[in-house]
């Protein structure tokens, strides 16, 4: 199964409208490489500038409230993200997971609210450190995938992204063999509670993916992109990664 390989960047609560001019490096590498998917993920209220500062770029947000809207005060739904111009969200990221104690019940329907409103929905699973130092990785991310995917979701609408806890922000990266073997069970995972659309769902991996690392990461088996944070803060350090998907794609 042929999948086009999608490099998503997610700032974090980084960056600011200044930060929006390293956009136009991004979108001239994504026009340069187009067998990959290339995607931006800004804090909230970078949604709409960088939309209106660069229209070909798919821009996504970091989170997404479960409900359509109501009495919520801070949260954002995703339709409110759709009238942004967001095309994406990711959902049930490990900071979320860890700092708002976000369950995977709640991940799932913040997942269903984001692909009723018409977004792909990037659905964020991974191991802690201990939980991989107790043989527990793969039990741990296939149930976190089965509990926090909506049951009905096609691959046009759900992208998931496989990234270790303690490979996040830390430099360090499973081995090639790690990450193959995870994502062989994810696959499984999505066969199994998707049918017919499992196959076709993009499995990102993430975690200190950088410049140096991507291109072999990358060419994984069942590796059908990346997501980025540090090294997507700057077209410098990003657009390698782009090239790097292309380059296996
Ligand atoms: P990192 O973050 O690339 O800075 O490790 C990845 C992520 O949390 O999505």
């Amino acid at each position: 199964m042929a999948r086009r390989k999608l490099i998503a960047g997610n700032w974090k609560m980084n960056g600011n409208l200044a930060a929006l001019a390293e956009l136009q490096g991004i979108v001239d590498a994504a026009a340069a490489n187009p067998k990959v998917d290339v995607a931006i993920c800004p804090p909230f209220t970078l949604i709409a500038p960088a939309v209106a500062a660069q229209p070909a770029l798919a821009i996504g947000a970091q989170d997404c409230h479960e409900k359509a809207s109501g009495a919520h005060t801070g949260n954002i739904s995703a339709a409110m993200l759709s009238e942004a111009g967001a095309k994406l969200v990711i959902v049930g990221h490990s900071e979320r997971r860890a700092d708002q104690f976000e369950s995977d019940a709640l991940v799932q329907a913040k997942a269903v609210a984001a692909i009723g409103a018409g977004l792909i929905a990037i659905v964020c699973v991974g191991e802690t450190e201990a939980q991989r130092d107790a043989g527990e990785a793969i039990a741990i991310v296939t149930g976190q995938v089965r509990g926090s995917i909506p049951a009905d979701a096609t691959a046009e609408q759900l992208v998931v992204a496989y990234e270790p806890v303690w490979a996040i922000g830390t430099g360090r990266t499973p081995t090639v063999q790690d990450v193959a073997d995870m994502h062989a069970a994810i696959r499984a995972t999505l066969n199994e509670t998707l049918g017919a659309a499992g196959p076709a769902v993009r499995i990102l991996y993430g975690g200190s993916v950088k410049p140096d690392n991507a291109r072999e990461l990358l060419a994984v088996n069942d590796v059908d992109g990346a997501l980025v944070g540090g090294a997507s803060l700057t077209a410098a350090q990003f657009v390698p990664i782009i090239e790097g998907g292309a380059a296996v794609s």
